[in-house]
């Protein structure tokens, strides 16, 4: 079975505190681009669990994602784990704030899921995908929503009025316990306007949506990289852009433009800069 992965962007994040169990209560409204990795599931004759992969430096065992996900699966299903080979073309940057492993993993429960016949529920695959990662509940439907508590407690939203999307990662990987475990001692400039991006989703007003992105992680990146990621986003925004921002914990930055034409240009002016650019739409 094929199975699709789409990269998440955040229109907005907040980190509203941390918890007594380490992790931080978060307020992201979230939305799914075309950008994907296509993930393959085949039986493995020899009864081994293993992924496979086009980049030679992320895991083939049991640390990636995506095998947990299985892992995760047969547990939950109270089955003994199964010979399974998963193959993943990715195509979304790696460390980027994207949910490129999350989405992975999503894919999986979805695969398994029909493959086995089970006819889970989204939201019982939510609660399965919780324990390989934060954003694995909002992987599993993607589209628009809002996402609370750890990132698993989701309300759908209206979509996105279609647009098309640049994003840039530049050269520089983000961790993301690092970055979570500095922004408690971070003094936070300004927050976003999650309320205000959802009531202009609800108007389908993409003007009103763009201009309020925001994500409080930038003023946690060391000096030298949130100047980088405010370079991406100026130019972007020369370029035409509605509005620019980080995404997730970094170091991804994009804008959302109406417009093919300027998007391109964007794109043009980008490749060339350094990082991993990518021309895409919301889906
Ligand atoms: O859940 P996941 O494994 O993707 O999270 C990776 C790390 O990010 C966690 O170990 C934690 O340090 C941090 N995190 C957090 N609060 C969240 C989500 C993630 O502190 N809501």
């Amino acid at each position: 079975m094929e199975v699709r992965a789409h990269a998440k962007l955040n229109l907005t994040l907040d980190v509203l505190g941390r918890r007594p169990d380490g992790y931080h209560d978060l307020r992201m409204v979230m939305q799914s681009v075309a950008l994907a990795d296509v993930l393959t599931l085949e039986e493995s004759g020899d009864g081994e669990l293993r992924v496979r992969t086009n980049l030679h430096f992320l895991p083939n065992n049991e640390k990636n994602l995506a095998a947990q996900a299985a892992l995760r699966w047969w547990e939950a299903r109270g089955q003994v784990p199964r010979g399974l080979e998963i193959t993943i073309e990715k195509s979304v940057p790696v460390c980027a704030g994207m949910a490129g492993g999350s989405s992975d993993a999503a894919a999986v429960l979805r695969a398994l899921n029909e493959l086995e016949g089970a006819g889970l529920s989204p939201a019982q695959l939510a609660r399965i995908g919780e324990r390989v990662g934060s954003d694995v509940p909002y992987c599993v439907t993607g589209g628009t929503a809002l996402a609370e508590g750890r990132g698993e407690v989701l309300t759908p939203l209206p979509p996105l009025p279609p647009c098309w999307v640049v994003l840039c990662k530049p050269e520089f990987s983000i961790s993301t316990p690092a970055l979570f475990a500095k922004i408690d001692s971070v003094k936070l400039r300004c927050r976003p306007d999650t309320q205000g991006v959802i009531a202009a989703l609800e108007a389908q007003d993409l003007v009103g949506v763009a201009r309020r992105m925001y994500n409080v992680f930038e003023d946690a990146l060391p000096e030298r990289q949130r100047s980088r990621v405010n370079d991406i986003k100026n130019v972007l925004i020369q370029c035409g852009a509605l509005g620019a921002s980080m995404s997730g914990t970094g170091p991804t930055a994009f804008g959302l433009f109406d417009s093919e034409a300027l998007a391109r240009e964007a794109q043009e002016r980008l490749t060339g800069v350094g990082g991993e650019v990518f021309l895409t739409r919301t889906v």
